[in-house]
């Protein structure tokens, strides 16, 4: 894959998932976002997303460029259909800046109940977006790298037969939950928010791909038993000071989790 192209996955992530901007289009080294510039007001939303946007396009007409020069048609049309999503995004971003912020009105202190909200608490639950991150990142990339001919391979009269072997189906699986990882991130985040405080999103752990259908599996795996242990002691910090909420939903999240586990178990 050329600079260019882990590069706009890179921002295609950053775009999905967390409307960071990217600091250079043209960085040849591939990171994460580390850095989550959020803003605070919706007009300083549509600045940062607009200036995410227009990077992006700047990008792709390179991408689209070189494509064309080099004759892969397909990664041109592909780009070009990507591009005028962004471009819409971008019009749209634009629309927004030019409408003013709300009056801000003076903050009410916090109510006693908040208190437990402390530093220590809300690192905990953004290390939990942050292992969503993770696992979005991971099995996103993974369910994609089974489009690489080796992984695609037949070997056996039953797989040419049902059309079908171990990356396909490990790919198929792999949708449904990257999906649910969506769903959790959310939830986390909101639940950062409507407590006042801020998620600081990141990576974490840095996500591991692997290049076969065994190491995916099996990174896939333990990633899973990571984010259980650190789930487990979410629910018993969040039950030792009484906030409910949050256990409810870290006990629903884990179960999730665990069927992840025993899914990628399965194949093992
Ligand atoms: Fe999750
Ligand atoms: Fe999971």
């Amino acid at each position: 894959m050329t600079a260019f192209l882990r590069n706009s996955v890179s921002c295609g992530l950053t775009g999905i998932a967390i409307f960071s901007s990217v600091s250079s289009a043209f960085s040849a080294a591939f990171r994460y976002p580390s850095i989550i510039t959020v803003g605070n007001s919706l007009n300083e939303f549509a600045k940062i997303n607009f200036e995410a946007e227009d990077e992006a396009l700047a990008m792709y007409r390179e991408i689209i460029k070189m494509a064309t020069e080099l004759g892969d048609i397909e990664t041109k049309l592909m780009f070009e259909r990507i591009y005028s999503d962004e471009e819409k995004h971008l019009l749209f971003f634009n629309d927004l800046l030019k409408i003013e912020d709300e009056p801000s009105i003076p903050e009410a202190d916090d109510a006693e109940w908040l208190e437990i909200f402390d530093e220590d608490y809300i690192a905990l639950l953004n290390k939990a977006a942050a292992a969503e991150f993770s696992a979005i990142v991971q099995y996103t990339t993974q369910h994609e790298k089974t489009a690489i001919e080796k992984l695609r391979m037949k070997k056996s009269a039953l797989e040419v037969v049902t059309d079908s072997n171990k990356a396909s189906v490990i790919s198929s699986m792999l949708k449904p939950i990257f999906r649910q990882e969506m769903d959790h991130l959310e939830l986390i985040l909101e639940r950062i928010y409507e407590v006042g405080k801020e998620a600081i999103a990141n990576v974490d752990p840095i996500p591991k791909v692997g290049k076969s259908t065994e190491e995916f599996i099996t990174l896939d795996r333990e990633a899973e038993n990571t984010a259980i242990l650190l789930y487990r002691k979410i629910i018993s910090k969040a039950a030792e000071l009484g906030d409910i909420k949050t256990k409810k939903m870290f006990e629903d999240i884990l179960v999730d989790e665990e069927n992840h586990y025993f899914q990628f178990d399965d194949y093992l």
